[in-house]
């Protein structure tokens, strides 16, 4: 029996609102491509492993993949289509035709277990027929048209369909040549044709990652140890009057620079001692060594950038960062959104910044320089 697994992960991810393609969300410091993946290649039989990267994204998808292929799996990284339905379809276009079963699962469902691979597997091989795995449905569920509710549904009948879902080889590729209308699942698309479909047991780990609320649902599922940080870092405001002031990698328009080996960007390496004590990876001195040439002048987004790719490699993910600016000067207020909107594009996890002054002490209050405090909370993921 040789088995092939189609994993949709072309989708824009656009209701969970990450600013970047959903596989690529990390969940306790793991790609949800990568959860998909490696809890996928355990399959038994499994020949080839075809994914659908989003467009533009094929090279990551490809580089993020290949260290999880044992020898021995074809793996196949394509862009996908407009749609899932497309993206499948062009999947099938690269299934190898020795493939006898096919199975296609949602890199949005990345937690689902090697089990429910193997349990679909195994019921397309008795039955013949296309299969589903399902989870009963606890909710009591309502008919409703506008704010009207009309009736009460017999639960007892209804069952929620997940992924993976299988099928023969021949039957899938049938269904999809002749496919016209739009399905949500493959499960209805062979019906349309007339095929019988069964069902098995999923499973609750299966869920699936569609808004940012299920994204802290699955990192309580999946994630281990969580960790806090804290960092500071204080640097003068510089002699010469046009130097540009960057905080949190961003220019402040108007405000004078500071001082530092570096950009001076306070914020920004405040954030990276926050993250680099929480994962117990030194510090920005050790990490960094202001020694190195490189770093002269280097903008906050190079160590920030730097320090996610050391978390990520111990298997830590951000779940927050908070920071703090002390000084009279610059004001704030108005330069926040940006920054908050800056830094966490960059994290990949909420970053709030606030402010405060020291009452007119000390070198903050004079004006001599500007001190930050940061904190950071990040996660193992459970081993
Ligand atoms: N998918 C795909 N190709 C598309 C659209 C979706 O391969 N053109 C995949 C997604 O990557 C996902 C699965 O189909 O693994 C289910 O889609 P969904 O949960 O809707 O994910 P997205 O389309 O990424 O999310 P959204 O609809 O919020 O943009
Ligand atoms: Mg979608």
């Amino acid at each position: 029996m040789s088995v092939a697994v189609i994993l949709v992960a072309a989708g824009k991810g656009e209701r969970l609102g990450a600013g970047t393609p959903k596989a690529l969300v990390r969940v306790a410091g793991t790609t949800l491509l990568e959860h998909a993946i490696s809890r996928a290649i355990g399959t038994k039989d499994l020949a080839q492993l075809v994914i659908t990267a989003t467009a533009g994204y094929l090279e990551q998808f490809l580089s993020l993949a290949t260290p999880h292929i044992p020898s021995g799996i074809d793996l196949v990284v394509l862009e996908g289509g407009e749609t899932r339905q497309q993206s499948i379809a062009l999947a099938l276009g690269r299934v190898d035709k020795s493939a006898e079963v096919i199975l296609v699962h949602d890199a949005a469902r990345a937690f689902t277990p090697t089990e429910v691979f193997d349990r679909v597997v195994a019921e397309v091989s008795a039955s013949g027929f296309g299969v589903v795995p399902v989870v009963a449905v606890h909710d009591t569920v309502k008919r409703a048209s506008g704010e009207e509710v009309l009736e009460t549904v017999d639960r007892s009948e209804l069952r929620a369909a997940q992924t993976p879902q299988g099928f023969p080889a021949q039957l899938l590729r049938d269904a999809y040549s002749s496919v016209t209308e739009e399905h949500t699942d493959d499960a209805s698309l062979v019906q349309a044709f007339g095929h019988r479909v069964l069902s098995v047991a999923g499973d609750r780990m299966a869920m699936k990652v569609t808004t940012a609320d299920d994204l802290i649902l699955a990192s309580h599922l999946v994630g281990g140890e969580q960790r806090t940080g804290i960092g500071t870092d204080t640097h003068r405001f510089s002699e010469e009057a046009d130097k540009p002031l960057y905080l949190g990698t961003i220019l402040w328009d108007g405000e004078r620079g500071l001082d530092g080996h570096s950009d001076g960007d306070a914020l920004s390496h405040a954030i990276v001692d926050a993250l680099l004590s929480a994962a117990g990876l030194g510090d920005i001195g050790s990490n960094f060594g202001v020694d190195r040439p490189e770093f002269t002048g280097a903008n906050g987004k190079v160590f920030l950038e730097e320090t996610l790719v050391k978390l990520h490699s111990h298997g830590f993910s951000v779940i927050n960062v908070s920071a703090q600016i002390i000084g009279n000067r610059p004001k704030v207020a108005p330069m926040r959104a940006l920054v908050e909107q800056a830094l966490t594009a960059i994290i990949h996890a909420p970053v709030t910044i606030s402010a405060t002054t020291t009452d007119g002490l000390g070198f903050l209050g004079n004006t001599e320089g500007v001190a930050v405090v940061a904190s950071a909370l990040i996660q193992q993921a459970k081993k």
